[in-house]
């Protein structure tokens, strides 16, 4: 195991357990900070666990190829927004939140990533 990978699964493990007991306070881990970002301005559409809320928004849990478009692809069509053919719904530009830094769209993109896609699909 290479210690880029076992540093992100234990990132996750690390999670998984600490999670519970610190919930969204107290705790300034980068992963919890994207977390913080996702669930407050990414989960209204994109549901807590990335199923998606509304009809047109896509299922991460399943359809994780979308997670594994090329990144600066994925971070333009989330800062401009973006609507793919026959789509039933667009997202807006940042998630339709201004305030959000290119930043914390980053993280917040990670965070998806890390979430969804397996390590065997990443680089
Ligand atoms: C207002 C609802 C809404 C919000 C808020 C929202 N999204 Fe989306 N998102 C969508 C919809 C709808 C799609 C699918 C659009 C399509 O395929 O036409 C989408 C697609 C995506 C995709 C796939 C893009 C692609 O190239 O296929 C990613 C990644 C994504 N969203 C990430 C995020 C992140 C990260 C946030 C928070 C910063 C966010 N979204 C906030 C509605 C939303």
């Amino acid at each position: 195991m290479n210690s880029k990978l076992y540093l992100f699964v234990g990132f996750i493990v690390g999670n998984i357990i600490t999670f519970p007991i610190t919930g969204f306070s107290g705790n300034t881990s980068e992963q919890n900070t994207a977390q913080d970002i996702y669930e407050g301005s990414c989960a209204a559409c994109h549901g807590q666990d990335g199923e998606g809320e509304f009809p047109g928004v896509p299922d991460f849990s399943v359809q994780t190829g979308l997670l594994t478009k090329p990144y600066p692809t994925l971070l333009k069509n989330i800062l401009e927004g973006y609507e793919s053919s026959n789509s039933s719904m667009a997202m807006p530009p940042r998630g339709g939140n201004p305030d959000l830094s290119e930043k914390e769209i980053e993280q917040s993109l990670d965070y998806l990533i890390n979430r969804f896609v397996t390590t065997e699909k990443k680089q």
